[in-house]
């Protein structure tokens, strides 16, 4: 048997479901049950009747569809996969913050450790940040961790929005220069970027999207060519989806180290042995719970 088929008879056997992100490497895609943005993989995580998830993507992934599930058994194949920004806040600094802020809501990026969105009133992604936060009656909004979706967030609300200054390497180092580079060589292209870009990399962009966002645009725009200023991880999807339509990535460098870390090998490996199991203590997990819930019901 091949690896794929040995993977497929094992997930069967134990009634697991393989979620994996956008960022995935192609093989990792091609044996999910889901392939999804954040959003849509916290979704899936709330109302799947698996005994079993094998979450394909990083640390705070995995720990929001356990605080979701918790009877469910949630497994990140690859241990070291975590997402650098979800780390850049510390709950000390975030209790810092809303002694600064009384009046403020949080508002928390789901690229935030279990601890944060605990403290927080309400939890995001990038596809739904702005419906969020004018989702709510404060005119006050303490926005972490990442500046970045703080800024675009801004941008669209008459709130304001008090930022922490985390960010995602790979989308905070995609510039300006760039975008007029692509643009220069692909001249009928549209430009989609991740909101996680700098505010200078969005001003030169066409449309600003979550990589589910992208993925809807392609498919329904006239357009046969597009520059995609996100984790080129993304383009396979868009390849497989669209392949009558060019995706050329904003730059070839903009590769999330972690996302990659899982292969087919590791999710073998997690369904053999059901480790490393993620688990969050209940304590956390139930005002956590309250934060990803409080998002999951607003309507976008
Ligand atoms: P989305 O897929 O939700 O747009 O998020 C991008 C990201 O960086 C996830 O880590
Ligand atoms: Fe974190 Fe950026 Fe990697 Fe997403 S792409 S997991 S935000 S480091």
């Amino acid at each position: 048997m091949t690896m794929i088929q040995d993977i497929l008879a094992l997930k069967k056997e134990r009634q697991a479901t393989i979620l994996a992100h956008n960022y995935q490497i192609p093989e990792v895609q091609d044996v999910a049950d889901l392939v999804g943005d954040s959003l849509e993989l916290s979704r899936a995580a709330a109302r799947l009747d698996a005994k079993v998830i094998i979450f394909c993507g990083v640390d705070f992934m995995a720990e929001t569809a356990a605080i979701l599930s918790p009877q469910k058994k949630v497994v990140l194949p690859e241990k070291g996969a975590w997402c650098p920004m979800a780390h850049m806040i510390t709950p000390e600094q975030l209790c810092d913050l809303k002694i600064i802020h009384p009046e403020a809501a949080v508002v928390c990026y789901v690229n935030s450790t279990a601890e944060i969105k605990a403290e927080s009133d309400v939890c995001c992604t990038s596809a739904n940040g702005v419906q969020v936060v004018n989702s709510l009656s404060e005119k006050e909004v303490i926005f972490v961790p990442d500046r970045n979706l703080a800024a675009y967030v801004a941008r669209h609300t008459d709130k304001k929005i008090i930022p922490w200054n985390g960010y995602c390497y790979v989308h905070d180092h995609l510039t300006a220069e760039e975008v007029q580079a692509a643009r220069a060589e692909h001249p009928r292209a549209e430009v989609l970027v991740h909101p996680e870009c700098r505010p200078e990399v969005i001003d030169q962009a066409d449309f600003t999207y979550s990589t589910a966002g992208m993925g809807k645009h392609a498919k329904a725009s006239s357009a046969k060519e597009f520059i995609i200023g996100t984790e080129v991880g993304m383009i396979y999807r868009l390849k497989k989806e669209n392949p009558e339509k060019e995706f050329y990535p904003l730059s070839k460098n903009a590769i999330c180290q972690n996302m990659k870390k899982t292969d087919l090998s590791k999710v073998l490996r997690a369904l053999q042995t059901l480790q490393p199991q993620v688990t969050v203590p209940e304590e956390i997990a139930v005002k956590a719970r309250l934060s990803i819930e409080r998002m999951l019901a607003v309507k976008i």
